[in-house]
């Protein structure tokens, strides 16, 4: 199959010109061997930090599929099965992987799942969506590949008060159809969009274990409930590119054994594409927990 879709465009910050991983809000945990039994006091202290920050990052993990399923399993239910599980049952399986390789193995097959390499909240257009997501480096390219989180908590203190009123009460349509078409990506089959209707959500949501309140958006997010569509898209796409600045944002720079969790409840994250995508592998096995409606 040719490529017949679009270069990905690269909006928003470059990976050098954003925080560190402390700045941002997040944290790097040392000293802990994920692959050995953990007590109940570490795990208990280990998901307090996530509760706490944003974006959790462990180095030098040698897991294996079923120890990353197990570790995930401490954080909750282990989300149902993707969308898109009928079209590739491998990659979309409970452990599965993201990656830059084709249906024969290699990089370089056209990007056809564009999705990630957009700001996103994972399986917002799910009425009831991701709590968090885990990612742990398997193969990493020498250059570039990054995955950036903007942390919406800190976008939204920062926005101004009448804009802060303005979008109070405000409820965002998100949906996988909107989100394929957003994304330049293959569109959403008619099995699909029969199986993951629009869902709504609100913009401004506040987090369960902080109480902060942050901004709810990303590329599932379509328009706001009840506006017309053209001025709702807009307000929406302002509001992500507020942001996604550079001070908000973090850039992970993979190392072969990286564990990162993220809170899908306050950040959007996205992949940049890396130096290399037709010649260097980027694997990395992915697993989520499923979260709680948004209010
Ligand atoms: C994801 C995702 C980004 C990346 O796994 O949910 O968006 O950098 N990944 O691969
Ligand atoms: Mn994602």
């Amino acid at each position: 199959m040719s490529n017949t879709l679009e270069p990905i465009p690269l909006t928003g910050p470059r990976a050098d010109e954003t925080l560190s991983l402390p700045d941002f809000g997040g944290i790097e945990i040392e000293g802990i061997d994920l692959s050995k039994p953990l007590s109940q006091e570490r795990k208990d202290w280990i998901i307090r930090m996530f509760r706490t920050h944003p974006v959790v990052v462990f180095r030098g993990q040698d897991l294996t599929k079923d120890a990353q399923y197990a570790f995930t399993l401490n954080f909750g239910e282990i989300e149902g099965l993707h969308v898109n599980r009928h079209i590739d049952p491998v990659k979309y399986s409970p452990v599965h992987t993201v990656s830059n390789l084709g249906t024969d193995g290699r990089p370089g097959a056209p990007i056809r799942e564009r999705g990630n390499y957009y700001w996103h909240s994972d399986k917002s257009y799910h009425d009831v969506p991701s709590l968090m997501t885990m990612l742990h480096g398997v193969e990493i390219p020498s250059r570039g590949g990054e995955t950036q989180f903007a942390n919406l908590a800190k976008a939204y203190a920062a926005l101004d008060e009448p804009t802060k009123q303005r979008i109070e009460g405000l409820r965002a349509v998100h949906s996988w159809e909107r989100s394929r078409i957003q994304s330049n990506s293959l569109p959403a089959t008619e099995e699909q969009i029969r199986e993951r209707p629009a869902v709504n959500h609100p913009i401004v949501r506040t987090h369960p274990d902080t109480g902060l309140k942050s901004l709810y958006l990303g590329n599932h997010a379509s328009h706001i409930l009840g506006w017309p569509e053209e001025e709702g898209r807009a307000l929406i796409r302002w509001l992500e590119a507020f942001a996604t600045q550079a001070r908000f944002v973090y850039s992970h720079s993979w190392r072969k054994g990286d564990l990162t969790i993220w809170d899908n409840r306050c950040t959007v994250h996205r992949a940049l594409q890396h130096q290399n995508m037709n010649a260097e592998r980027r694997v990395l096995h992915r697993t989520v927990v499923k979260g709680t409606v948004p209010y």
